[in-house]
């Protein structure tokens, strides 16, 4: 089954769904696409094995959303009235729909069709077969979420900064969007959206998408009402909503921050560099094509770092250090307004195109705004992260250190590790010591051009690499088979070497033959060269020692979620008893899984660390969001001692 039966070139802005369109339904396949080369013939997106979309026979074109969330009973009601694109034949259109209770479907008279809620299976949810109307293309579906919609996190005013009221927040990646909005939720099936979205006096909705309704609307029923547009075809799993005590601060013309009030100001101060890393991205990789880019910055139990929701980057708190050290995060889902939102991974076995393509893209956009010292610091931990990841993996030999994944039936999560992140960016690297920087930019610039709003796949990047970027021998040099379809760290991956590493380096060997950390020379670091610090130290250390570091430096009371986070590691290991009131503070105050993770696997190791885990996990879970839930279930195994 094909997503699009041949997929079409363009350069401009505009949608470029019409064209995809009449190319499936209608007479434009006919016609060569221009300047197709070689990688358009015969081209074809393969299936996606986490929809049940038939996206060749029916496709939904655009999303409309009348939607009231209901914070007592957990569920958000309303209707979702889909546009659909339909082959000559097809008399209904299927989606994907999960957790959804539907009430009723119609055509756009308000006339009743037939629907069926097919088998659910427990990650993909089940197809929803509605029967299409004979008039039109409009169907609407009037449905509501459950309390326990996978994608929707509920937090209580105690979860909040301002303690007041209640917050909601959407994640749709990879697969969740389904469970809040019935529609075809695979990447590869592009779509436009609007809302309109009734809440509760002293409450503010925001989505990523344009704010285009009128100020202090009201509903009948006294509800205020937010109205939003994105005009650019989006892949579903960007569709996203917030809701609650949000307040507003101004960065640049463009660019600015949503939060909690009594975090706004910090939030703003933190991301002052917002527009430096636009002119930067644009300079690089060619025009930002989304209008605003505002950033929100969430409630603790955000599960990321940060979402690269379109005009709103959803945000973790534990980026605002104070001192603009964590930043590059918002370089990096800036950069996927390029990388994963103009061009998409077609389905989720090909995450790295996004992930890889981006993390490359941002230590280029830090390198312009912080200097090469900074990125190359960046780089470095990337590689130290690469390496730990083909370790979890299995080893070099391991199917998931591939950077193209067969994913099968598995849960897109499982593709979610360092590899597609940092073997990615390990390729781009690569790449660029093979062809220089100069043919890799120009030819970057030209993908995202050339390819925006369109699916992609390893297999069509590597075609078009071919006939843009790669000449005479270049192909075996890169050995570009290799490093995207094969496991394992091809031997030709550039070293990265950083100049501030080499002098932090010196202080760890120092410190290893016997130096008192007081004696250390760490006037200056930052907050990498802290986490290079910790993470070269050795596995197994004294509590006298440990406790000589925490006088000197307090990294037990660090309020750098990233120092912390790589200090309260190596407490776990070493049983380090002062800072494990920290560790149980830093467990239930905030949800970040790639900060929990670790912690818990590292606490799972040992008979006193699991029982010490599981009391905080009793407690912490129901704070956390679904995806987190889902993780360190697995990682405790819970299911088996609850
Ligand atoms: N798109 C990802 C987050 C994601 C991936 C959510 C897959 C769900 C499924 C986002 O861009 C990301 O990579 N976030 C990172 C931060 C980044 C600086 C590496 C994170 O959350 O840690
Ligand atoms: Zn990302």
């Amino acid at each position: 089954m094909l997503i699009n039966a041949k997929f079409t070139m363009r350069t401009s802005t505009a949608p470029a769904i019409a064209l995809a369109l009449a190319c499936m339904f209608g007479s434009a396949c006919d016609e060569p696409p221009p300047s197709t080369g070689q990688v358009a013939q015969g081209d074809s997106l393969p299936r996606d094995p986490h929809s049940y979309a038939q996206p060749a026979e029916a496709r939904v074109t655009h999303v409309s959303l009348d939607l009231t969330p209901d914070f007592a009973s957990k569920r958000i009601r309303g209707t979702a009235k889909l546009a659909i694109a339909r082959g000559a034949s097809a008399d209904s259109v299927v989606l994907d729909a999960r957790d959804l209770t539907i009430k009723r479907v119609t055509d756009a008279s308000g006339a009743g069709l037939g629907f069926n809620l097919g088998t659910t299976k427990e990650l993909l949810g089940a197809p929803l077969t509605i029967a299409l109307p004979a008039q039109g293309d409009t169907i609407v579906i009037e449905y509501e979420t459950s309390p326990d919609a996978a994608a929707v996190q509920w937090l209580t005013p105690a979860q909040t900064a301002g303690k007041k009221l209640p917050f909601l927040f959407t994640q749709g990646q990879a697969i969740l969007t389904r469970t809040w909005v019935p529609t075809q939720d695979g990447p590869g099936i592009r779509q436009t959206y609007d809302a309109a979205i009734h809440v509760p006096a002293g409450m503010r909705a925001v989505m990523s998408a344009d704010h285009a309704g009128t100020e202090g609307e009201k509903d009948p029923r006294g509800l205020t009402v937010y109205r939003f547009r994105m005009a650019n075809p989006i892949p579903p799993y960007l569709i996203a909503l917030a809701v609650g005590d949000i307040a507003f601060r101004p960065i640049g013309k463009t660019t600015g921050v949503y939060a909690e009030p009594s975090v706004v100001n910090r939030a703003a101060n933190e991301f002052t560099e917002v527009d430096q890393m636009i002119a930067a991205a644009e300079k690089l990789f060619g025009p930002y094509r989304w209008g605003r880019y505002d950033i929100l910055v969430l409630p603790p139990s955000f599960p990321f770092g940060g979402m690269e929701n379109p005009t709103l980057t959803f945000a973790t708190p534990t980026i605002l250090a104070g001192d603009r050290s964590l930043v590059s995060l918002v370089a990096h889902e800036l950069a996927h307004s390029w990388s994963g939102n103009l061009v998409t991974n077609a389905t989720w076995d090909d995450f790295w195109l996004n992930e890889g393509f981006t993390t490359y893209l941002e230590s280029r956009i830090m390198e312009k705004v912080r200097g090469k010292r900074y990125a190359d610091m960046l780089r470095q931990l990337g590689r130290q992260d690469m390496l730990k990841a083909v370790t979890d993996a299995g080893g070099p030999k391991g199917a998931d250190t591939r950077l193209r994944l067969d994913l099968g039936g598995r849960d897109p999560d499982e593709g979610l590790t360092d590899i597609a992140y940092e073997k990615g960016a390990a390729f781009l690297q690569t790449v660029e010591s093979v062809v220089g920087r100069e043919r890799l930019d120009a030819f970057l610039k030209d993908y995202f051009d050339r390819f925006a709003f369109q699916p992609m796949t390893s297999d069509r990047m590597v075609a078009y690499m071919k006939e843009k970027l790669l000449k005479g021998d270049d192909e075996q040099r890169i050995n570009l088979r290799q490093w995207i379809y094969e496991p394992g760290i091809p031997a030709n991956v550039p070293p990265v070497q950083s100049e501030a590493f080499t002098a932090v380096d010196k202080q760890v060997e120092a410190w290893k033959s016997g130096a008192a950390a007081s004696s250390m020379t760490t006037k200056d670091w930052s907050t990498h060269e802290w986490l290079h610090y910790l993470r070269a130290l050795p596995d197994t250390i004294p509590s006298e020692r440990l406790a000589d570091l925490d006088r000197a430096f307090s990294l037990t009371s660090s309020g750098n979620s990233e120092i912390l986070g790589a200090w309260l590691l190596i407490a776990i290991r070493n049983r380090h008893q002062p800072a494990f009131a920290a560790l149980d503070r830093f467990l239930t105050s905030q949800g970040r899984r790639k900060f929990l993770t670790p912690l818990y696997t590292e606490l799972a190791k040992t008979d006193w660390g699991r029982r010490m885990a599981m009391d905080i996990y009793r407690r912490a879970r129901p704070t956390y969001h679904s995806v987190a839930v889902g993780t360190i279930d697995g990682v405790l195994k819970w299911s088996e001692v609850r």
